[in-house]
């Protein structure tokens, strides 16, 4: 039997950094607020530099560390709300760009929940023997999509990528399990709306269409929590672990006290989660990549570790994977 496993890990973010007290200057906010209700610091802003290009830094640093070329490739998946085109998919730009020649590619969308959607997909390729080895890669320039006169929202995100290289290995390890949750009824929850319908037979008033992101906080709030508290526990059930198994879990980084609740609900002490959510606020679906990576890089994983990763998003959306790291 086939098992899907991570070879290799790569993260980017913009040099530009913006700090809550940048944030001052632009909306009626203030870092104290800032700090006690997200625990955001700072976030990295791109000044020029496209999804696609933030996606093919990461992209490169991951095939690295996999020990890898691009030529061996298979398949690129990228997860992201934030593409540079409707077409071309941001993966087909990386494709190019890394001159993967033998990889398809696509993108994927399930928001901050991208990147487990895309290690779930990737694990699908693998476990059937259709592919050796897939890049999946969350990449987001959420500042294009902000209204940065909202104090509400504009706070809460920043820019960046991250990548994975998931593998085929016949050992019993990688993903021991996985679980995937989507609940459409509550999309108002959190959106933002593309182009409007805009033809000869309809009669669209939109000339200056700027789209941005809304959000209901405190629902997407109590929603976050619970979804953190469901997957993970889903995940371990299927793998038949208990928590006492993990040594991280590494959350898709909005909020530092949605990590606080969800760890009191599920009965961990809190550094059981990995956060780097102070310095980078909520890059949708290249938070969990960046986070992993930061780990790898930092040597804070060994061979046998444990791992739930966990995302919930706009769709809204929820996920998490459990793995053994090799
Ligand atoms: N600076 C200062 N004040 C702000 C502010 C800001 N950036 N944003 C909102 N406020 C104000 C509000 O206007 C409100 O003022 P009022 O009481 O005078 O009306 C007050 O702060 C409280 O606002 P509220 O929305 O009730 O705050 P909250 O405690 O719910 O915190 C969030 C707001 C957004 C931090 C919180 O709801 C949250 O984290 N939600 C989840 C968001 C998230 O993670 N989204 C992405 C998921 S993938």
């Amino acid at each position: 039997m086939r098992h899907a496993t991570i070879i290799g890990t790569g993260s980017y973010a913009p040099d530009n950094t913006m700090t809550n007290e940048d944030l001052t200057k632009l909306v009626d906010t203030n870092d104290e607020w800032i700090i006690t209700r997200t625990g955001i610091k700072e976030r990295r802003i791109a000044t020029g530099e496209l999804t696609s290009d933030l996606a093919y830094e990461a992209a490169v640093r991951a095939i690295q560390n996999a020990g890898l070329t691009a030529a061996e490739i298979d398949l690129i998946i990228c997860a992201t709300i934030t593409p540079d085109s409707f077409m071309p998919s941001v993966a087909c730009i990386v494709q190019d760009r890394l001159k993967a020649m033998k990889a398809a590619a696509f993108d994927l969308t399930a928001a901050c929940t991208g990147m487990i959607y895309g290690m779930v997909t990737a694990a699908q390729f693998i476990e059937t023997g259709m592919y050796q080895n897939i890049l999946v890669i969350g990449a987001e320039t959420l500042s294009k999509i902000l209204n940065w006169e909202d104090r509400s929202t504009c706070v809460l995100f920043g820019d960046g990528a991250g990548a994975v290289v998931v593998s085929s290995t016949e050992k019993e390890s990688g993903m021991l399990s996985s679980n995937l949750l989507s609940d459409g009824s509550k999309q108002a929850l959190l959106s933002c709306p593309a182009v409007p319908l805009n033809n000869p037979f309809t009669k669209a008033e939109t000339t200056n269409f700027a789209p941005s992101i809304t959000m209901q906080g405190q629902e997407v709030f109590k929603f976050a929590v619970r979804s953190i508290t469901e997957n993970v526990k889903a995940v371990l059930k299927k793998a038949n672990h208990t928590v006492e198994d993990i040594k991280y879990i590494i959350p898709h980084q909005a909020n530092l006290r949605i990590i606080e609740q969800a760890a009191k609900f599920l009965d961990v002490p809190v550094d059981k989660f990995y956060l780097n959510l102070e310095h980078y606020g909520n890059t949708s679906a290249a938070s969990i990549g960046i986070a992993l990576d930061e780990l790898v890089q930092n040597k804070q994983i060994q061979h046998g570790d444990k791992l739930i990763l966990v995302g919930f998003g706009g769709g809204m959306t929820s996920g998490a994977v459990l793995l053994e790291w090799d």
